[in-house]
């Protein structure tokens, strides 16, 4: 194994973990960092000055320097960061998933023409491999599903706010004083954080490459007091969870809460741990845990893809002419149970409730709806400040433990919140 000349975009929570493990393992024969390029040259940072440059091309036009780390917040110039890099033929290892989201495969193309590695372990689920497992299994034994928790920052609040009786806001706050969230944590709670890594999951998974724009999307921002009683009430706990598989024979994929109740894996899933559930026809169900956000943990994905560069590992991308999944319109007649709250003055949609309650100006309660309207009616609760959850779990074909809550809401016709 050779060193590499590492240069590296970002010192933010993921940059330093990647300098510190770096400098933690003492492992020169892994790879050095030669420089880092950061955007402000006045912020006070816990190295000195001489480790940093300004000039993204002293690191991109530097011939000598053969990996790029892109630990960056902007999209848009970590965009150019990478596409410059791989022009140059260097391999790439990046952290940025609503990058990848938007433009994974171009830049797979790139690099598959310039022959070098391009790695992003650390985008999905921090710590955890998910990335290389998809890419490496379930080909000839076909995956029925993959998804699960893909988001820090909302796992943890949605924890706080069970466990402590932490407020929304102060939840936040502790996240983002802890690294998880975002530099804007808007993509965190509206779930477009998860969005993203499903999109990145999905392509190596089935060979998909889904649009934002056309996945049903529903964060937490909108959770309020009476969401957060009913759960308790019925001893389910609220989780954000990302879909992608089959269901009824037509391939689904969403960003939606959930309620779990304590026989399901992810009720387990607290702080900012992700996990990722998935079946294939022969393995049945695997479950996978590990911290999804945090410096060291998604620092530890990228120092995995490093070593893989080493042992001249590149991500296949087999699956696209491998698996036929049929189009995806998600037009489709699959009905959902979910449980609802909307005003009840924002009539735009109509709900066919299964059982309702009223309480002030909100009504909630369970309810059905059809994949088609899925879309539509998150775009408006989101707009009038509701909240869904999915009441079935996905994963559990026979859905027997929500059913039965579903059955002692039935019988209940006063609830007490
Ligand atoms: N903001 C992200 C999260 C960071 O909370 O999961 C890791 O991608």
């Amino acid at each position: 194994m050779r060193g590499f000349n590492i240069g590296l975009f970002g010192f933010g929570t993921v940059g330093q973990g990647v300098y510190d493990i770096l400098k933690d393992l003492n492992y020169s024969k892994l790879g050095t960092i030669q420089k880092i390029c950061v955007k402000d040259p006045v912020k006070s940072r816990k190295i000195s000055k001489e480790n940093f440059v300004y000039n993204k091309e002293e690191i991109l036009l530097d011939e000598k320097i053969d990996v790029i780390i892109e630990t960056i917040d902007d999209p848009e110039e970590a965009f150019k960061i990478v596409k410059t890099a791989l022009d140059h033929k260097k391999h790439v290892i990046t952290a940025n998933k609503k990058m990848l989201a938007y433009h994974l495969k171009e830049l797979t193309n790139i690099a598959k023409t310039q022959g070098v590695a391009f790695l992003y372990e650390a985008s999905s689920c921090g710590s955890i491999p998910i990335i290389r497992l998809l890419d490496n299994f379930y080909t000839i034994d076909e995956l029925l599903y993959v998804g699960g928790i893909f988001n820090g920052t909302t796992n943890y609040i949605l924890h706080k706010i069970d466990e402590e009786n932490l407020i929304f806001q102060t939840a936040l706050k502790q996240a983002q004083e802890k690294g998880f969230a975002e530099s804007d944590p808007t993509n965190d709670i509206e779930g477009l954080d998860s969005l993203y890594k499903l999109i990145i999951i999905t392509y190596h998974a089935y060979g998909i490459m889904l649009d934002v724009k056309k996945v049903p999307l529903l964060g937490i921002s909108t959770l309020n007091d009476i969401d957060i009683k009913f759960a308790k009430k019925h001893h389910l706990k609220i989780r954000l969870v990302a879909y992608s598989g089959i269901k009824n024979n037509q391939y689904v994929a969403f960003v939606l809460p959930i309620f779990v109740n304590k026989n399901s894996p992810l009720y387990h899933t607290e702080y900012e741990y992700n996990a990722v559930v998935l079946e294939s026809r022969y393995s049945s169900q695997q479950f996978l845990k590990g911290k999804g956000a945090g410096s060291y943990p998604t620092a530890s994905s990228i120092i995995a893809d490093l070593q893989s560069i080493a042992n001249n590992y590149k991500y296949r991308n087999h699956k696209e002419s491998t698996v036929n999944i049929g189009t995806i319109d998600f037009d489709k007649d699959i009905k959902f149970v979910v449980y609802l709250r909307k005003n009840v003055l924002s009539d735009n949609i109509l709900i066919n409730w299964e059982k309702r309650y009223v309480l002030d100006n909100q009504e909630f309660g369970i309810a059905n709806v059809n994949l088609k309207e899925l879309k539509k009616i998150t775009e408006e609760i989101r707009k009038s400040n509701g909240f869904i959850a999915l009441w079935n779990d996905p994963w559990n074909r026979k859905n027997t433990h929500l059913e039965n809550h579903i059955e002692q809401v039935k019988e209940v016709n006063q609830i007490e919140i």
